[in-house]
């Protein structure tokens, strides 16, 4: 496997028996993946599924992206959470830094986002942006009435339909929905769009490897076989790897369950790379929805660095110490730089010219994990060799291995979320929806208490 687990920096942080024991507990919570007899297995559809993805599955995906690419400057992917988290994070990992700002001739689709918020001003402003350029539309919601992106989608709708017309929409839309129920799907069949289907046992944080994050991610040109593979072999791996320590997933969780049993209540992904920036968001929504529940759970936190070592790094280094660090190490970038020598060395870097930036790189990781740790910060490394479609795949399917055996040692459902309703409930009622009356005049009268 690409990945390796390097636990180091957590020396005398915990007595190792209780490492010792929650390795076992790993062990013992893994087989509730496979034998679905742990909380919320009716939603472990996701265990399986790389090695279940049919060629065909992916053909039929690779032909809509093509077919996007064929017409469409644009891709505007709506989702909110899992059903868009995924795919920007994979999007933005492997493709060129500045391909928004690229031209476009003879570059792939490149990718908005909507639905994600309800702020006016960017919804705004990427309907004036969409006005002259060509676009398509990748509309996904798995339960199909999730309201921030159904209301983008009303009006990207709107909009695609007055500039290519009724009869095109067909050539510009893509659902992916539920196989039968939501309005989505509704709409999706009166509007007879190409809609792809969300199987039932796959939750939205969980969904990356299904339509949901491969049409976006096929669209924006990355390899999804390549993806799929790298998950595919993960997978094969965590089923068939007993050995607590050898078995990456459960590696993981036993030590962030050892370090929250010792009073460590907030884990903090550290990225040294922007581009996975969107990868630490995708992990922060995996572990927090998954493991905030009944008053526990890790807060999941991101920080990238170096850039944020000059403004969470005080912090880090010395202040309250309850958090843990996970650094995402990428051992080496696809493409890297010399420093070059600066006659008369006016700005004082000619000792490191000839050096390799990642070099400089590696010496920032090495400088910051020791005075993090002799600041009283525990870390974990975990780090893999390069940034590509595969890598990225192992290490999807190995973070969410570690997070369904890791909110099982905790004692929660990993794979529901049922916090997330109440504040659409309150949301509901302060709009009026029908169904909503008697909750209105109790959620007024509580703000008018408070306000
Ligand atoms: O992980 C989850 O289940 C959530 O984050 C959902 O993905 C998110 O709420 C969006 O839901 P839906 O796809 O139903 O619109």
């Amino acid at each position: 496997m690409n990945i390796k687990i390097d636990s180091k920096f957590l020396k005398s942080f915990f007595p190792e028996n209780t490492l010792t024991k929650n390795l076992e507990k790993s062990i013992s919570k893994r087989e509730l993946l496979h034998n679905k007899k742990g909380a919320g297995s009716e939603f472990l559809g996701w265990v399986d599924l790389p090695s279940q993805i049919k060629d065909s599955d992916l053909k039929n995906i690779q032909e809509t992206a093509d077919e996007i690419n064929s017409n469409s400057e644009y891709l505007v992917v709506i989702g909110i959470g899992g059903s868009y988290l995924g795919a920007r994070a994979m999007i933005e990992a492997n493709v060129n830094s500045f391909h928004m700002v690229e031209n476009h001739k003879n570059k792939k689709t490149k990718i908005l986002y909507a639905g994600h918020h309800l702020d006016p001003d960017y919804h705004n402003d990427l309907l004036d942006f969409l006005q002259d350029k060509e676009f398509s539309v990748n509309v996904i919601s798995k339960s199909g009435t999730t309201t921030e992106p159904a209301l983008a989608f009303r009006s990207l709708l709107a909009l695609t339909e007055k500039k290519y017309g009724k009869e095109n929409l067909k050539k510009r839309i893509f659902s992916t929905t539920d196989a039968k129920k939501g309005a989505l799907k509704k709409l999706s069949d009166e509007y007879e769009l190409k809609t792809f289907v969300i199987p039932d046992d796959v939750g939205g944080r969980y969904s990356v490897l299904t339509p949901v994050g491969l049409i976006p991610i096929a669209a924006s040109g990355i390899s999804i076989s390549e993806f799929v593979k790298g998950a595919r072999n993960m997978q094969n791996f965590l089923a068939n790897e007993k050995d607590p320590i050898n078995n990456l997933s459960c590696y993981y969780a036993a030590l962030r369950n050892t370090l929250y049993d010792s009073g460590r209540k907030i884990e903090i992904m550290v990225n040294y790379n922007p581009k996975m920036h969107y990868f630490t968001e995708w992990w922060k929504q995996l572990f927090g929805e998954s493991e905030g529940k009944d008053k526990r759970g890790i807060f999941p936190a991101g920080v990238d660095f170096t850039s944020d070592l000059h403004s969470m790094g005080q912090y880090i280094q010395d202040g309250e110490r309850q958090i843990f660090e996970t650094v995402l190490n990428i051992t080496a970038p696809n493409r890297d730089s010399i420093i070059q020598e600066f006659a008369g060395d006016p700005d004082g870097l000619n000792y490191i010219a000839g050096k390799k930036l990642s070099y400089i790189g590696e010496q920032a990781i090495k400088g910051t994990k020791l005075a993090h740790y002799e600041g009283g910060v525990p870390n974990i490394e975990i780090s893999i060799p390069k940034i590509s479609p595969e890598v990225c795949g192992e290490l999807v399917y190995f973070y969410e291995y570690a997070c369904g055996i890791s909110g099982y040692m905790l004692g929660v459902n990993p794979f529901d979320q049922p916090g997330v309703e109440d504040y659409k409930n309150n949301m509901f009622a302060l709009l009026g929806k029908k169904g909503y009356e008697e909750m209105k005049v109790k959620v007024e009268g509580k703000l008018k208490g408070l306000i």
